[in-house]
């Protein structure tokens, strides 16, 4: 199975899936990390493990169909059976997102359906929530909804900030992220309708 992974900054999560796919062996390569920045510093990472990068820069399309369209063709040069968000922070066409309809992946930083949007944990910390999280999605037309492959939960404590909320909240999507993009390439996930089933 081919990946590619779209990212827009750190990457820490698609270096999570990147690792994860090499040290256990997954039936599955990385074919390409794209990028809509030239400054994303994950690319760096990418290069150095021998995978293929590219940017196709957001900043000099203004029209978001237009981006979308010169994304599509890019990634479509590697074929992939599977697009993987990693902080991609861009919000998608629908003719995109159906385009890669059923594999396309999303990790959001909230328990799903609270909080879409940015600023995630500014978002807990108002609501004043007890336990915070992520979440791994199906990519449909709607920002952060789609079938939910897998979620974690963490404490929120009394003294949290955003970094402390966020710091705790990454940890668990370096765990999750690569458990649901593994069993998608392993073909243990179906969608039926808004639900994600698990076969083994
Ligand atoms: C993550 O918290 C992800 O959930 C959110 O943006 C952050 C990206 O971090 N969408 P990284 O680029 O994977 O390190």
């Amino acid at each position: 199975k081919k990946i590619v992974i779209l990212i827009s900054g750190r990457g820490s999560n698609m270096q999570a899936v990147v690792e994860a796919c090499v040290n256990q062996k997954w039936p599955a390569q990385i074919a390409a990390v794209i990028s809509n920045k030239t400054d994303a510093s994950g690319l760096e990472y990418a290069a150095s493990k021998g995978i293929q990068t590219a940017v196709v820069v957001s900043k000099e399309f203004s029209q978001r169909e237009a981006f979308d369209a010169a994304l599509q063709q890019k990634i479509d040069e590697f074929s992939p059976d599977i697009v993987v968000l990693a902080g991609f922070m861009r919000i998608l066409t629908p003719a995109f997102v159906k385009h890669y309809a059923g594999r396309m992946l999303n990790i959001h930083p909230s328990l799903l359906p609270s909080f879409v949007g940015l600023a995630t944990h500014r978002q807990a910390l108002d609501a004043g929530v007890k336990l915070h999280g992520a979440t791994v999605h199906f990519v449909t037309a709607e920002l952060d909804h789609g079938p939910i492959v897998a979620q974690a939960a963490v404490p929120v404590h009394n003294d949290d900030t955003e970094n402390s909320l966020a710091q705790r909240v990454l940890e668990q999507e370096h765990i999750i992220y690569p458990r649901a993009v593994r069993q998608f390439v392993e073909g243990k996930i179906s969608i039926v309708g808004n639900i994600v089933r698990f076969n083994d």
